[in-house]
């Protein structure tokens, strides 16, 4: 973790009371299992949100995904924290996490983080339960990660080479190995050959050795020892808490965009980030959710390959990306940038039912003239598209219909009230709203900690 280059925004001790008595609104209002999900492609500050609920629930999981998150968070003293694993509820020594059995664990890379947030004085020990269900994400998932964006050449995904997707792989081929594996070292070593030479056959590139596997298990016995006191029935400890009234956030890492299903297939990550996830990958019902709030940038990034259709490039896209600092937290890769898309927003809102939305990053877009807003697709034929294309092919050939809205000059990051917002800036929020038909309850106007409208 750096300590936060920029000082934070001075707000007045009225303004700072008000915006106390908001949020305690807001945040008392949510119900007792809510979530926080990506609406686009990722990326779009779901950490902070997470970061700020986090004080009024009692459990925070994580339930899809693995270390290809990366929420950017801010302790009281402005210290920067970058999670991938670890959900975002960490940093309120009150709040339990929990990684659920649809994640999936790199255990060295688990512990890395661990360490991270000790050295830094965050307490983890007894915070953190990890699935027996989940699925363990090997050194050697990352190398085929690797040699298989090799093979695709040109039509690379664009992942983040953590080995996400092969160890879904693993999963969905039925030869994966789970955290409760680990109580069973006899048979540790047999399972994890079969991993080795699935690889090996696949891929020319991946070669391995009788001692290689040796040395990996015996790292593995060593993990299974230390990994213990994390492990858990989560599925039972959630559904226990839930019967005892307490309050569960589920924090989503990437976003409906990205979904294996819902996604712009294959660009995609290889889980399901979307309402439907929190069920599979936590084992509660869905007559248990209630509150989903939909967190969206005040434009659109996306990472990696895949159609964008209100891409900008250029200067404008240049200024959208240096203005939103938007390099990868997990990668460093710059980002695509475009305006925000409410046709993909309409979509998301539709899968998920969000009952609210969290417009990040608008302190971005102030000093623009103008705002574009993506609102309607035109097809090649000039037909008027009517729902979200499921076909690339459709997709990468949509005219973007745009909306231009007036844009503020003024610097908004020290504005706690959202009628003290310029009034464009209160046009656009609206806009948004009239738009996908969800109200905005947060707005983001900064990276740290309390830089957060409640409206
Ligand atoms: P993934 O799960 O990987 O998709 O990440 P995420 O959605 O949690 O996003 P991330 O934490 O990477 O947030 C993106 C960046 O935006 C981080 O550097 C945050 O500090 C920053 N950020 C969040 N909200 C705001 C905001 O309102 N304004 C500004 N300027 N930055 C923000």
């Amino acid at each position: 973790p750096k300590t936060r280059p920029r000082a934070p925004a001075a707000v007045s001790a009225a303004t700072a009371a008000v915006h106390a008595d908001c949020a305690e609104d807001r945040v008392s209002a949510l119900s007792q299992v809510s979530g926080v999900l990506g609406s686009q492609w990722g990326d779009e500050g779901k950490g902070k949100l997470v970061d700020a609920l986090a004080p009024r629930f009692d459990i925070v999981a994580r339930c899809q995904g693995g270390a290809n998150a990366g929420h950017t968070i801010y302790n009281a003293e402005g210290k920067k924290f970058a999670l991938h694993l670890v959900p975002s509820g960490i940093l309120h020594e009150g709040t339990q996490c929990v990684v659920g059995n649809g994640a999936v664990i790199h255990v060295p890379g688990f512990f890395g983080e661990i360490d991270g947030l000790e050295s830094n004085g965050v307490r983890c020990d007894g915070r953190i339960l990890v699935s027996d269900r989940a699925h363990l994400l090997f050194d050697l998932h990352q190398v085929v990660d690797g040699l298989r964006e090799a093979e695709l050449e040109d039509s690379f995904i664009g992942t983040t080479k953590r080995g996400i997707g092969p160890c879904y792989s693993s999963k969905v081929t039925r030869n994966g190995l789970r955290v409760c594996d680990l109580r069973h070292m006899d048979t540790f070593g047999d399972k994890l050959g079969v991993l080795f030479k699935d690889a090996a056959s696949r891929f020319q590139g991946f070669k391995y050795s009788k001692s290689m596997l040796k040395e990996e298990v015996e790292r593995y016995k060593r993990f299974a020892e230390h990994l213990e006191p994390f492990i858990a029935d989560t599925v039972h400890v959630l559904n226990e808490s839930i019967k005892q009234n307490k309050k569960i956030l589920v924090e989503g890492g990437q976003a409906t965009m990205l979904d294996i299903d819902f996604g712009t297939y294959p660009f995609v990550t290889s889980s399901s980030p979307s309402a439907g996830g929190i069920c599979t990958g936590l084992g509660i019902a869905p007559r248990v959710i209630g509150d989903l709030i939909g967190v969206v940038k005040a434009y659109t990034s996306r990472v990696g390959s895949g159609p964008f259709p209100t891409e900008l490039f250029g200067e404008e896209g240049d200024r959208l990306r240096k203005a939103g600092m938007e390099f990868g937290t997990t990668t460093g890769r710059p980002r695509r940038c475009g305006w925000l898309d409410i046709v993909a927003l309409k979509y998301c809102c539709q899968i998920n039912g969000f009952s609210s939305l969290n417009l990040t990053k608008l302190d971005v877009l102030s000093g623009l003239s103008e705002i574009k807003v993506g609102v309607s697709y035109n097809q090649a034929d000039g037909q008027k598209l009517q729902s979200f294309p499921g076909d690339l092919d459709t997709l990468e050939q949509v005219q973007v219909n745009y909306e231009v809205l007036p844009g503020w000059q003024s610097d908004i990051s020290s504005i706690r009230s959202y009628k003290e917002l310029p009034q464009s800036a209160r046009r656009y929020v609206e806009r948004i709203e009239e738009l996908v038909g969800v109200p905005v309850h947060y707005i983001g106007v900064g990276p740290g900690r309390d830089a957060l409208i409640y409206k």
